[in-house]
C-alpha cells in the first residue's frame, strides 16, 4: 500500500498503474474524512471487489463544516486508519494536507434544493462543501467508480446528482449502513457519545424500524408513520432535529408512500454528537 500526500504524488502513482499493456485497470475511490470504522471498512471492501486499484482518500474537509461545528476536534487517527486500509486491501491512501489554495477557495459548487432540506436546513453550506471537495477529488483521482455509505443518504443522493449534472464519468456505488449490535448506525461521531447517550442513541434506528414495519404492515400515510417514529423517540426522551419521509432520489417531501421509492430520515443531537440515520420504507 502506497501513501500520497500531494496531488502530484497521487497522479504519478496512478499514472503508472492505471494502464497495463492494452488493459485499462479500473480505479475505485473511497472518499473519507478518516477515523475509519467498520462502516468505512465495508466501503473499502466493496471497492476491492469491484476495481483493480483502490484509492482511499483521507481528508477532513474544512469547507463542509459550519463556523461552530466540530472541524477542529473532528477525530483524526492516521496510524489506525492506515491499518484499516491495509487490512481491507487498499492500494493507495491519498492523504493531502490541504486541497485548497492558501487564500481559500474562490470557486465552489452550490447544491440547489437537495442541499437545503434535512441536514442542509440545519447546516447551511454543508453540502456545497461536500460537493466541492468530491468534485475536486474526482478531478484529481479520475476514478471509474466511487463508493459511499448509505448512512449519509442525502450526501449519496447529492453525489449522484453531481455526476449527472456535471456529466462526470464516475459510477457511484452505495453501500448499506453498517450498524452496532443495538442498531446504532456506525459513525465517526459515535465516539463523542457517553454511556447514557449511547443508550439513548439506539432509539434512532428503533424509531426508523418501527416506521418500516408499520409501512410493511400496510400503513402508507406519512403522518401515521411519523407518529409511530416519534413515539419511540419520545419514550427515549429524544426530541429530534427532524424525522421526515421523503422520496429516495429527489428528496422531495412525501405525504403518502404511494408511487415513489421512499425513505425515512432522522437526525438528533446527543450531547456534542449530532447523529443521523435513514431507512427504506415500503408499503404493501
Ligand atoms: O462522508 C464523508 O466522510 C465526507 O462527507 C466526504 C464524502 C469524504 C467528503 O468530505
Amino acid at each position: 500500500m502506497k501513501i500520497a500526500t500531494s496531488t502530484e504524488e497521487l497522479r504519478s502513482l496512478l499514472g503508472t498503474s492505471r494502464v497495463d499493456g492494452d488493459i485499462h485497470r479500473r480505479v475505485a475511490l473511497v472518499p473519507t474524512m478518516g477515523c475509519l470504522h467498520a462502516g468505512h471498512a465495508r466501503l473499502i471492501h466493496k471497492a476491492r471487489q469491484l476495481a483493480d486499484i483502490v484509492v482511499v482518500s483521507i481528508y477532513v474537509n474544512p469547507l463542509q463544516f459550519g463556523p461552530h461545528e466540530d472541524f477542529a476536534r473532528y477525530p483524526r487517527n492516521f496510524e489506525a486508519d492506515k491499518e484499516v486500509c491495509d487490512t481491507e486491501g487498499a492500494d493507495i491512501i491519498f492523504h493531502p494536507n490541504n486541497l485548497y489554495p492558501e487564500d481559500g477557495p474562490k470557486i465552489t459548487l452550490r447544491v440547489r434544493d437537495l442541499g437545503d432540506v434535512l441536514c442542509g436546513a440545519a447546516r447551511p453550506g454543508h453540502f456545497d462543501g461536500v460537493a466541492s471537495v468530491v468534485a475536486i477529488l474526482f478531478h484529481i483521482v479520475q476514478p471509474d467508480m466511487a463508493v459511499f455509505g448509505e448512512k449519509d443518504w442525502q450526501q449519496l443522493a447529492i453525489i449522484r446528482r453531481l455526476v449527472a449534472d456535471l456529466q462526470l464519468p464516475v459510477e457511484i456505488v452505495g453501500v448499506e449502513t453498517v450498524r452496532e449490535a443495538d442498531g446504532l448506525a456506525m459513525s465517526s461521531r459515535n465516539r463523542y457519545l457517553g454511556d447514557t447517550e449511547q443508550e439513548q442513541a439506539k432509539s434512532l434506528s428503533a424509531a426508523l424500524r418501527a416506521m418500516q414495519s408499520l409501512a410493511a404492515s400496510g400503513e402508507n400515510q406519512g403522518y401515521a408513520l411519523i407518529a409511530a417514529g416519534h413515539s419511540v423517540l419520545l419514550a427515549a426522551g429524544i426530541n429530534p432535529e427532524y424525522l421526515e419521509i421523503r422520496q429516495a432520489d429527489s428528496l422531495q417531501g412525501l405525504a403518502t408512500l404511494e408511487g415513489y421509492p421512499a425513505r425515512a430520515f432522522v437526525a438528533a443531537q446527543f450531547g456534542s454528537a449530532r447523529l443521523i440515520d435513514n431507512i427504506p420504507l415500503e408499503s404493501i
